[in-house]
């Protein structure tokens, strides 16, 4: 029973930290303006710019890999060829957010 309690109480601990980096929640606060909040690339600030933010559709996800997102995520859109107004999120969000965003994104693909 004493160990059960433990484990109980480690669990407590453990949860909130797996919890921290929530991709669908950072994508909302940072992402969803230009990239709009189902990653159409609709987002309110998205039509005064050229090129469009990207669009997460399937066919988007047909050419970018992983490490395509991350760098274009981590250092800005000029890193992957793409668009200065993709600003660079590496000072902003931690590796392990960047890669819950990451996982975010792909399930916003129709
Ligand atoms: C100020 C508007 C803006 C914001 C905010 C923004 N983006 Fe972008 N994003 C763009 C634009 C514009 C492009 C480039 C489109 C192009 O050049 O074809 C882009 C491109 C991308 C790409 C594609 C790079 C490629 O391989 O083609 C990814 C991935 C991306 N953004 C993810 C994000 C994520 C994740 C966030 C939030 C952390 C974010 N963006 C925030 C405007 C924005």
């Amino acid at each position: 029973m004493r160990r059960f309690s433990l484990l109980l109480l480690a669990l407590c601990f453990a949860l909130p930290a797996t919890a921290l980096a929530d991709g669908a929640s950072d994508f909302a606060t940072y992402c969803s303006t230009c990239h709009g909040a189902t990653g159409q690339g609709d987002g309110a600030a998205a039509a005064a710019m050229d090129p469009k933010p990207a669009s997460f559709n399937a066919e988007f996800f047909k050419t970018r890999d992983d490490a395509t997102l991350t760098k274009a995520i981590k250092e800005g859109g000029t890193a992957v060829g793409k668009s200065a107004m993709m600003s660079p999120w590496g000072s902003v969000l931690k590796d392990d957010q960047i890669k819950a965003v990451v996982a975010h994104i792909k399930t916003l693909a129709k």
